[in-house]
């Protein structure tokens, strides 16, 4: 019997559904060419749906979620609402609600045009940042002390726990070992302002000692952002803190192609793990065919890979290559000259010609 997987879809605000129905239609050709079968469950959660019933998000949709052996996530966020409110309940709520402690960025470029730094290609670029995804200031402790007042006082707490941090360690520890590339494992934290960061300095030196193939690195998050703009080639595997690595992958990004290119997945290890374009809603291109789907088909091509369809997942990041190398593409952002829907269909045109004739 063909395999059969079952893949919660949340296509969201703005971009979300365009985007999001291009990297589900190359789901679909990915399954029939491989032969395996994917159920998918549309949720209706974000701007629209609140407005309608005031409901973001459930707890009877997270025990649903769970159920599922992946999620495909479009994007949430809209101005009509207060600032992160969907954001939190929604995007939170399933990073933390499932516990999904590693948010997984590639960055990895496909073709030198896409880059805005001077003199790189695709060789300089290929890193994997691992980003904490359930601690830090996201983890919801603080609040407001007479709020509204001239007296106010807001707080919001940066928490780290040891096994917090010892996972996400390991995680990206067996990650740099995978990749077989350079074995570098290179911390990004702010230990020398923030001593609480002294926590990530010993978990990484006391977990890294057990791989002892893996070179330990190290670097201010100041300094990596410098670093990532003048020597993106001296990173291959990132471990990071919450906020950092958001903060950090923008960049990262910015040098692969842009927010239209980058796919994150919000990872447990064995358990039902969510996959999202780095990308916002980007209302004002909602409904145009401008935005790029790229993001989202390549958090399907991670979706594929984590669910160990790795020959499906190998077809659709080659494909996507071959569009910008090939120069069919030029761009990922809404500038591009191919409209969102085009963008898919030749993405899987070239997943189709290389279903018949492997290179
Ligand atoms: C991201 C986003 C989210 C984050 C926002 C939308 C809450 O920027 O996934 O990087 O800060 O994690
Ligand atoms: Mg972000």
């Amino acid at each position: 019997m063909a395999k059969r997987y079952r893949v919660a879809v949340l296509p969201g605000d703005g971009i979300g559904p365009e985007v999001t129905s291009e990297a589900v239609e190359t789901l679909r050709l990915i399954g029939e060419i491989r032969g395996f079968a994917l159920d998918f469950t549309n949720y209706p959660f974000g701007a629209d749906h609140y407005m309608k019933t005031k409901e973001t998000f459930p707890a009877s949709a997270l025990e649903e979620l769970r159920g599922q052996d992946a999620i495909l996530l479009g994007a949430i966020g809209d101005p009509r609402l207060p600032v992160g409110m969907l954001e939190r309940a929604i995007i939170s709520g399933i990073r933390f609600g499932l516990d999904l402690y590693v948010n997984l960025r590639p960055i990895k470029l496909f073709a030198a045009d896409l880059c805005p730094l001077k003199g790189k290609t695709p060789e300089h670029i290929d890193m994997m940042v691992v980003r904490e995804n359930t601690e830090d200031v996201y983890a919801g402790i603080g609040g407001f002390l007479k709020k509204g007042t001239p007296d106010e006082v807001a707080v919001q707490e940066m928490i780290f726990t040891r096994k917090g941090v010892e996972r996400v360690i390991r995680y990206a520890l067996e990650l740099a070992r995978s990749r077989g590339k350079a074995r570098k494992l290179t911390l990004v934290d702010k230990a020398n302002a923030v001593g609480a960061m002294d926590l990530w300095t010993r978990a990484f030196e006391e977990v890294g000692r057990e791989y002892p193939d893996i070179a330990r690195d190290h670097a201010y998050i100041d300094a990596a952002c410098m670093w990532m703009v003048k020597n993106p080639e001296s990173f291959d595997t990132i471990v990071v803190s919450n906020m950092f690595g958001d903060i950090l992958t923008d960049l990262g990004a910015a040098i692969q192609g842009g927010m239209g290119i980058a796919a994150s997945g919000n990872i447990h290890p064995g358990r039902v793990s969510m996959f999202e374009p780095i990308h916002g809603s980007a209302p004002k291109h909602a409904g145009k065919n401008v935005a790029s789907p790229i993001g989202s088909i390549l958090a399907a091509q991670m979706l594929l890979a984590y669910l160990g369809e790795g020959d499906g997942a190998a077809l659709v990041e080659d494909s996507v290559a071959e569009l910008f190398a090939s120069g069919k593409l030029r761009s990922a952002g809404t500038d591009s000259g191919v409209g969102t829907r085009e963008q898919g269909e030749l993405v899987r045109d070239l997943i189709r010609q290389r279903s018949v004739s492997p290179k």
